[in-house]
């Protein structure tokens, strides 16, 4: 059952499409103070479990931190950074009571889960507009079904955007591209996408190709009739440049984002400086999504959508103030606090607070500062994205996939979660991220495999890539300036193709899994405690994860390790799919066990009494035979396959389903 409480007068940011009737009175868990702004205080058991938060940092189970919904563009997030790109507003309390909250409010909105006082859980926002929900259900499993109801069907991408991508931030030129496409296939490493950072674009402004690309549907289709698809980036700010007609319309037509004097908000970003796109506004969102179309009219089928949280590098206002500053310290001498006020002064120029309340959208012609619905902007920029591509295309699915994201965005594309590192941390916290996304909808989604700033190794590369086999985005994506991360870079090229090579040999499964998973509004990454939820071991697993209805992963994400413990929390069978092609696969017990992983292994367990289709390897996701297909398991059991052509948008159920 689901309440909505009403308080004060909330702008709708259509992240709840399913009515919900309004409840009277105030919420029966916790108590709402309306004094200072909102808050929600609720006194938690000892042994109260906190899902949620989708793409947040930290556990599976929140408890213990505090986290601020606040799209963030922060490359070098910390384990006590508290905001990162998305702002999830749902979590579910799991113990004594058990009950899930939605709080649809688009400025920053802060949860305190056991941080300050250890038995409390706040939510708290400056202004007391906002809707929020109450989902009453019989565990917390049941309540992300009932919320996925009301926030409707998560996006599909077409079949392809389940093969592996490559990406780096610096390719330019047709070679650099070639160059890449040459290295995966000459290596026989599966390989379906590639994707085009910022270099691609004449001097970074959107919806334009550099000179590098003489005929660049051409080449589109060169690389399409080699299997692979290129997936050009889009940015939010649009460049300020005489003549550049999407400049020039938007202008024209008031269709960026404005000062408080009525003129256009100018910040710098990687064009130098830019308006932005007012996607909050439906009239602004169909001209910007019909943009898209000169890029799909060249052959595109898939972009990725970035710093949309927005990322606003410097503003002039900035800047004059910071110059100011630089003078006054250059007229005195030197303190230690004057060197260090100056540093901060240089370092808070991106993303500073005061840029982000000065300027505004035109909301239904109401003029509404960006600070008070900062986190529904990549939102609407996808949703332009998507809404577009759904009118250019209606037969065809589209791949898109954003930065910045709102729960209500995972109707329009996936997410990745942005500029992680090179770092072992980063790739638990991609493991842990996987269900709490799951549980507010977002289900296409992945991390920069290898990791996206600092040196990847390629120890590193390879376990995040055993990882990245069961991701629906499995992409391996670096910065400029970083090691080259490219799989054949490595020494003994036969590990990384043997990696990828598994996750084809499992994308049938992985396929149909996720389309039951979308169309019955299910999640596909599950903690342990939603499949077993009376065994206390599981509730307290925090590195290993259900997969679909059929099988746990339980990956390594430790140096040098050989192996790793797992928990059983019943008789599986471990599956080991080994270098040599084959697969081992031993039962065992419930239980704690030491499993050995050598690096080029990938290891999975499959549940009692299942089984799942295994395909042979094949070098793209077209070149797939789904007739013969191995199943492993569990004997006499069988398995239920959704297969569909991977590009249409009919998603019947029954029409596609057919027994093993
Ligand atoms: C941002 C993106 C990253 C991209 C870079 C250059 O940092 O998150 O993925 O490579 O911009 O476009």
């Amino acid at each position: 059952m689901i309440q909505k409480y009403t308080f004060g007068n909330p702008l709708p940011t259509e992240s709840v499409i399913t009515p919900v009737k309004k409840a009277e009175g105030m919420p029966e868990y916790g108590k709402i103070s309306l004094t200072e702004g909102f808050t929600f205080l609720y006194k938690m058991s000892p042994d109260d479990i906190v899902y949620g938060l989708g793409e947040a940092n930290r556990g599976i189970n929140k408890r213990g931190f505090i986290y601020t919904s606040n799209c963030s563009d922060d490359p070098n997030h910390v384990e006590d950074t508290v905001s990162l790109y998305g702002a999830h507003n749902f979590i579910i309390i799991s113990g004594k009571s058990t009950y899930g909250i939605y709080v649809d409010y688009p400025s920053a909105l802060t949860f305190d889960i056991g941080y300050t006082r250890i038995d409390e859980l706040t939510i708290t926002c400056d202004d007391a507009n906002l809707d929020f929900y109450i989902i009453d259900g019989d565990n917390a499993y049941d309540i992300v079904k009932q919320f996925r109801k009301i926030i409707g069907r998560s996006y599909i991408p077409p079949k392809f955007a389940f093969g592996f991508g490559q990406s780096r931030w610096g390719y330019k030129t047709k070679e650099d591209f070639l160059e890449v496409a040459k290295g995966y296939r000459e290596n026989h490493i599966p390989i379906d996408m590639i994707y085009m950072d910022i270099d691609y674009m004449d001097g970074f402004k959107d919806f334009t190709i550099s000179d590098e690309f003489s005929d660049f549907p051409a080449f589109v289709k060169e690389m399409k009739d080699n299997n692979l698809r290129l997936i050009p980036i889009i940015d939010a700010g649009v460049k300020i440049e005489e003549n550049y007609d999407v400049y020039e319309e938007g202008v024209a037509n008031n269709y960026f984002c404005k000062r408080e004097d009525g003129t256009d908000f100018v910040a710098a970003v990687w064009p130098g400086y830019t308006h932005f796109p007012d996607v909050l506004n439906p009239e602004v969102r169909s001209w910007f999504g019909a943009k898209y179309k000169l890029l799909t009219d060249s052959g595109i089928e898939g972009f990725w959508n970035d710093m949309n949280e927005p990322a606003l590098f410097y503003t002039p206002e900035g800047i004059s103030r910071t110059k100011e500053a630089m003078k006054e310290f250059i007229s005195l001498q030197e303190t230690v606090d004057s060197v260090w006020e100056l540093r901060d002064r240089l370092i808070h120029l991106a993303n500073n607070p005061d840029d982000y309340t000065s300027f505004y959208h035109n909301i239904n012609g109401q003029m509404i500062r960006h600070d008070k619905v900062h986190n529904l902007y990549g939102f609407n920029m996808t949703r332009a994205a998507g809404e577009a591509l759904q009118k250019l295309s209606p037969e065809k699915r589209c791949l898109l996939f954003s930065r910045s994201s709102y729960i209500g965005m995972h109707r329009y594309g996936g997410i990745w979660t942005g500029d992680n590192k090179s770092w072992w941390s980063h790739l638990l916290l991609n493991l842990k991220m996987m269900p709490s996304l799951n549980m507010c909808g977002f289900l296409y989604t992945g991390a920069d495999l290898g990791g996206f700033g600092a040196d990847t190794s390629r120890e590193l590369l390879l376990r995040w890539l055993a990882l990245g086999v069961f991701t629906p985005l499995m992409r391996n994506h670096a910065a400029i300036g970083t090691r080259e991360q490219e799989c054949y870079r490595f020494e003994q090229i036969d590990d990384f193709r043997h990696i990828i090579g598994v996750r084809y040999r499992l994308l049938p499964y992985l396929y149909s899994e996720y389309m039951k998973a979308a169309l019955n509004d299910d999640m596909l990454f599950k903690p342990l405690a939603f499949e077993y939820p009376d065994d206390t071991m599981a509730a307290n697993v925090e590195d290993q994860l259900m997969l679909g209805n059929e099988i746990m992963i339980a990956p390594v994400y430790t140096q040098n390790a050989k192996g790793r413990y797992v928990y059983l929390p019943e008789e599986m069978m471990l599956i080991k799919f080994l270098p040599d092609g084959g697969i081992s696969k031993e039962i065992l017990e419930k239980g704690h066990h030491y499993i050995t992983v050598p690096v080029n292994v990938v290891p999975m367990f499959i549940r009692s009494g299942k089984c799942i289709p295994i395909a042979d390897v094949a070098e793209c996701v077209a070149k797939l035979q789904t007739e013969h297909m191995q199943l492993i398991g569990y004997k006499d059991s069988s398995y239920i396959l959704y297969e569909d052509d991977g590009y249409t948008r009919n998603y019947n159920m029954e029409a596609h389903c057919r027994k093993l």
